[in-house]
């Protein structure tokens, strides 16, 4: 009697190690799949796309999901595996979507909810991920929590969002500005409180010490897991969360842009409460396998490394903002933001250009000789060991073309801040598809003017062109993806002295690569000598025009890109 249960008590045993066991690689391939022991997002490469500027299939003016499905295919050949979709959900537009009105539900200026699921599927046979942009902080003035919250004290949402009194009348709360002008508090006279907004008054902030708005803020990311959604790009996290005593905060010398003083944003911004929250939706997308990008302004790698978290329990791709501030082609200052963010906890993410921020090719571009230096820009955070997020465009060297009349001009922040804030229309121009009129954006007149130099970068013609921005970028993203060193190789700087080019080795436990970015406007020569660190000299994998080794020496172009295999 014994013996037959101790049999059975050591079959339940098995069963359960076996079971434990097989459960266990399971879940480990579904969140590592292929390549050493790394999660898909890392081995991803990221585009943001902004659906008002991509691809316009009803030709009003405005692009939507139905055009993007339709650019799936150029995006799968790009070398893209996973979109960021900036917000299409329906919203009043006064921030053209970061002003959301219902959480779940798409636009109708977009499409329909069928259309993104249809997009969904169509990516998904494509293998490439979605990710959409989660407003955290605020919602729009529009939705139904906002409306039910201003109607009256008592309200059942009254508390979705942050009232207070004035300080007296006419005068608000406290000194906090807001990020897009004047106060960041608005009066409204039904309930004759203030409310709160970081950025415009039609951004009401979320009150996230509500356990009702987590609950249900929570429940939307699981709601488009469910729909597909590989994950979110997370807006202003820094923002979540505000002092309760609401300090004011210390007042600096000088004025913004908009006029008003400027701020220390100490007690409104950055709160250690909000790595709370990232722990909690982090908790929900492991349940999906998701990753969580931020829109992380850090000052430096210490903060950044808050994002991540302790144990990297919150977000897995908090962007470091940092390496867009190194503003000119310096390869040691380079050097120094590279290292900073490879000793950082966490994997790190790279981004040149957004749609908030003029893009990489004007910022780096001298006028002269802007292709290449797209391809140098392309060569640099392409092979770094990281995560890259793309932006629209930048693939084929758009520019960043700014309203020159303030008549013109889209963004609100650009008409309150006209001429020394001209706001972000010039970089969230339409896509250029082809040299047609509208750049085969639409047939409709854009939303925003066609830049001219849709004539010369376009999609149409880089794709027959071998030297256009456009192709390198393609062998670039093709070697990233094959090349085990650059997927998952360790960093290390070269010639640390040299200030014209910026070397380093990216080595793996099978493959190694030599990168070398020459960051000025003169032909350069470079001794590479890597036989002490076990490596004869570099066969090259990519390179720019006539750069090349040979024996040790690398030769490159004037803002040439050279990329090489190393063998033992
Ligand atoms: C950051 C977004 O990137 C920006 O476009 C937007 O205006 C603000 N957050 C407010 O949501």
């Amino acid at each position: 009697m014994r013996q037959a249960a101790s049999r059975i008590l050591m079959l339940v045993f098995i069963f359960c190690l076996v079971f434990s066991l097989h459960y266990k690689v399971r879940a480990q391939s579904a969140s590592k799949p292929g390549v050493a022991d790394h999660s898909w997002w890392q081995h991803a490469v990221f585009y943001e796309i902004y659906p008002r500027s991509f691809a316009d299939s009803n030709n009003d003016g405005v692009g939507d999901l139905k055009g993007i499905t339709s650019k799936l295919d150029y995006l799968k050949d790009l070398g893209v595996d996973a979109i960021w979709i900036s917000p299409c959900f329906p919203s009043p537009q006064i921030d053209f979507g970061y002003d959301v009105s219902d959480y779940e539900n798409i636009d109708p200026m977009y499409g329909t909810l069928a259309d993104f699921d249809n997009l969904a599927a169509e990516a998904r046979k494509r293998g490439i991920h979605i990710i959409l942009d989660f407003v955290v902080n605020h919602t729009s003035d529009q939705h139904q929590w906002f409306l039910d919250s201003k109607s009256s004290r008592t309200s059942e949402h009254r508390d979705w969002y942050i009232w207070r009194d004035g300080k007296s009348t006419g005068r608000p709360p406290n000194n906090w500005i807001s990020d897009f002008g004047g106060s960041a508090w608005q009066f409204d006279p039904t309930t004759n409180q203030y409310y709160y907004h970081y950025f415009y008054p039609q951004q009401p902030d979320l009150n996230w010490r509500n356990p009702a708005v987590k609950d249900a803020m929570f429940d939307v990311t699981r709601w488009w897991y469910k729909h597909g959604v590989s994950g979110f790009r997370l807006d202003a996290v820094d923002t979540l969360f505000e002092d309760p005593n609401l300090t004011d905060n210390p007042v600096l010398p000088g004025k913004n842009a908009f006029g008003d003083p400027k701020e220390a944003n100490r007690y409104n911004t950055k709160l250690p409460e909000l790595h709370e929250t990232l722990r909690g939706l982090r908790k929900v997308a492991d349940e999906y396998n998701a990753v969580l990008i931020g829109e992380t302004w850090t000052a430096d790698i210490a903060e950044l490394n808050l994002y991540y978290g302790q144990g990297n329990n919150e977000l897995q791709l908090p962007m470091d903002f940092l390496f867009t501030t190194v503003n000119k082609l310096s390869p040691a200052d380079f050097r120094k933001q590279i290292a900073a963010v490879d000793s950082a906890s966490g994997w790190p993410t790279f981004v040149i250009s957004n749609h908030d921020i003029v893009r990489s090719y004007d910022r780096y571009g001298d006028g002269q000789h802007n292709d290449q230096i797209a391809k140098l820009m392309a060569g640099l955070y392409l092979t770094l060991r990281g995560t890259p997020i793309m932006y629209y465009g930048e693939e084929i060297g758009m520019k960043t073309t700014p309203p020159t009349r303030k008549e013109d001009v889209k963004d609100p922040i650009g008409r309150t801040g006209w001429p020394k804030e001209k706001g972000r229309d010039g970089e969230r121009t339409p896509m250029q598809w082809d040299e047609t009129s509208n750049a085969g954006f639409s047939t409709a007149k854009p939303w925003l003017p066609v830049p001219p130099t849709a004539q010369t970068h376009n999609v149409a013609d880089e794709l027959k062109d071998p030297d256009s921005v456009l192709s390198f970028y393609k062998k670039v993203l093709k070697l990233r993806h094959t090349n085990k060193a650059l997927l998952d190789g360790s960093y290390t700087a070269l010639n640390q002295n040299d200030q014209n080019v910026l070397s380093y080795l990216r080595v793996s436990k099978d493959q190694a690569v030599l990168v070398a970015l020459n960051m000025s406007g003169a032909q350069q020569k470079v001794n590479f000598d890597l036989s002490a660190r076990g490596f004869s000299s570099a066969k090259s994998l990519v390179a720019t025009g006539k750069s090349e080794a040979k024996g040790n020496v690398v030769t490159l172009e004037p803002y040439g890109v050279f990329i090489g295999q190393l063998s033992k």
